[in-house]
């Protein structure tokens, strides 16, 4: 899989890829990550990438040009399955959404900054608007990080155990059962006896009555969810 993201900060962009997981998957190969700054696709002599709202307000906008720049020239290189624009009021993402993209081959991820980008931009040019929740943030910059993790976690070799991904809160529309590790027993507070039973079967079992029982408390949309299918 191919992930371009195309930002006017691209500095925002160099920590979230650049250790543990995604960045052995990206030296093993199976992701290529490329951070893209929207200034190298001004043709005007300030770089500029943003300007006045026509009509007035407050707050600047992403224009179209370099946007239209950036997007083709990656366009002329290869397809993309989707040309994504982070906003907050996007598609809200979530696991199964995650699932769909991780099956893709080349993605786009446009990030908004300031007020957004000019109209036309997602008019014609986007195919997909995600938000990650209803809040807003200073820019799409984090968000795309978010949805970049949550969808390369998902590839094939990434995970050194590849059934960890599918264990996952939110897989079954579960959230996950209590893990515990060394010590057994901590200034008193013990580790429950089934887990160092070694009696798998058992553990299993146990394993998902917490998960049900923690998803019926903590997300009962998702209990519910989960009963009726
Ligand atoms: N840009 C600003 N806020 C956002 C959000 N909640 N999701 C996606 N992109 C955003």
């Amino acid at each position: 899989m191919r992930i371009d993201i195309v930002t006017c900060l691209p500095k925002l962009l160099e920590g979230p890829f650049d250790d543990s997981i995604l960045k052995r998957a990206q030296k093993k190969g199976l992701v290529e990550l490329k951070v893209h700054n929207l200034r190298d696709y001004a043709t005007n002599k300030h770089k500029k990438v943003d300007d006045y709202a026509y009509g007035g307000g407050a707050g600047m906008v992403l224009m179209i040009e370099p946007i239209e720049h950036c997007i083709s020239s990656l366009k002329s290189e290869r397809d993309y399955d989707e040309v994504i624009y982070m906003s907050p009021d996007g598609e809200i993402f979530d696991q199964p959404m995650a699932n769909q993209l991780s099956l893709s081959q080349n993605l786009i991820i446009l990030c908004g900054h300031y007020k957004g980008v000019d109209e036309r931009v997602r008019e014609y040019l986007v195919t997909k608007e995600i938000s990650i929740g209803n809040y807003v943030l200073t820019g799409g910059e984090m968000a795309a990080a978010v949805v970049s993790d949550a969808v390369i976690r998902l590839i094939p070799g990434v995970l050194s155990d590849e059934t960890s991904a599918l264990s996952d809160s939110f897989q079954d529309d579960m959230v996950a059962p209590p893990v515990y590790t060394r010590p057994a027993d901590y200034k008193g507070k013990k580790v429950p006896d089934i887990l160092l039973s070694g009696h798998e079967a058992k553990i299993e079992e146990w394993r998902m009555q917490q998960a049900l029982e923690r998803t019926k408390v903590r997300r009962p949309e998702l209990y519910s969810k989960f009963k009726n299918k």
